[in-house]
């Protein structure tokens, strides 16, 4: 799996090395290492150890290894998950509640320095932004050109409820805007969009997979996720079908022969067919390949 393919990113509490020992075996696309919200306060110390010697003890397959650090705002917290993390060699860090492009902007310069310490190729080390406030939302377009470490606007829906004192529903309308403006967001920037957790772990694992499609419809290609249950879910939704595959390919084939023949607007399978529709064609192919899909 390309280290770039983040379909399924499965949260750990980076105090429970009985989970992260679980999540190294999932062939899950990334793992994140959790040092903010699902970790107590009176465990952070213990959560950046367990974090770093699992780092460096386990053997996590071809499963990207994350951490999510604590915000910016939180300097005594944050400072601390990076210097105390840095020497497990996560691939990247995830930066919850991400307001200004100043707030990456810190992060990078603290990883370079850490780079040239541990004397590793500078801007090695990734990054995730995690839009869940109002604040960052309306700044998505500064945020979003903060750092080449950037790889990904993640969108975080209870978070964002609870910072604009809306009332979380089913089907996520009160966070619309914000869901979109991230997806967005990240096109323009060339960036990865991945969505907010499913969080309703007693739901049938069909109304998961409905709501991952919603978000692919939308042009996300990743979903943070919180139970090894929802991994496989999640994966396959973001994964191109074989019928999908087989149709995009044979698109393209008869999109090239009308080329050939001067001819760019044509009737395929009952449908007009031009540009956009052979980009998307090809989109899907990529995801394919990406997903480890010969095609
Ligand atoms: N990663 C890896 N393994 C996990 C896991 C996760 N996120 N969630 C559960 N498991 C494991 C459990 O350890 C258990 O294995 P075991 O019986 O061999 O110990 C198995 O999967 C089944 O777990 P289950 O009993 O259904 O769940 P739980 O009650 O132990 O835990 C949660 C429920 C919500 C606490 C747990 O799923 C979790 O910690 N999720 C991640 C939370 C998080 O990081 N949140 C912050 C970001 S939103
Ligand atoms: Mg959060």
């Amino acid at each position: 799996m390309p280290i770039d393919t983040r379909r399924a990113l499965l949260f750990m509490p980076g105090d429970d090395r009985r989970k992260i020992e679980k999540g190294a075996h999932l062939e899950v696309d990334s793992i994140i290492m959790d040092l903010e919200d699902g970790v107590a306060v009176s465990n952070k110390a213990l959560a950046r150890d367990v974090t770093r010697t699992a780092l460096q003890e386990i053997t996590f397959g071809n499963s990207e290894c994350l951490v999510r650090i604590n915000p910016v705002t939180d300097d005594r917290l944050f400072q601390d998950d990076l210097l105390l993390t840095f020497a497990g060699r996560p691939q990247g860090y995830m930066i919850p509640k991400v307001e200004t492009p100043e707030q990456l902007q810190v992060i990078d310069q603290r990883l370079t320095e850490l780079e040239h310490q541990y004397q590793i190729a500078e801007h090695s080390t990734i990054l995730l932004a995690l839009i869940e406030t109002a604040r960052g939302v309306v700044n998505l377009r500064e945020i979003a050109q903060a750092s080449p470490r950037l790889r990904a606007l993640c969108f975080g829906a209870e978070d964002l409820a609870g910072d604009m004192g809306a009332i979380r529903t089913s089907d996520g309308w009160e966070g619309f805007y914000a869901k979109s403006a991230v997806v967005l967001h990240a096109k323009a920037f060339d960036l990865q969009a991945i969505d907010t957790p499913f969080i309703d772990l007693r739901a049938d694992d069909a109304l998961l997979s409905a709501e991952t499609e919603r978000s692919a419809q939308m042009g996300y290609t990743g979903k943070l996720a919180i139970h090894p249950r929802q991994v496989g879910v999640i994966q396959q939704v973001f994964t191109p079908t074989a019928t999908q595959i087989d149709r995009a390919r044979r698109l393209i084939a008869s999109h090239e022969e009308h080329q050939i023949n001067g001819v760019g607007v044509f009737v395929f399978e009952g449908k007009m067919v031009d540009m956009p529709m052979i980009r998307a064609a090809n989109t899907i192919l990529t995801r394919a390949r990406s997903a480890g899909i010969r095609v």
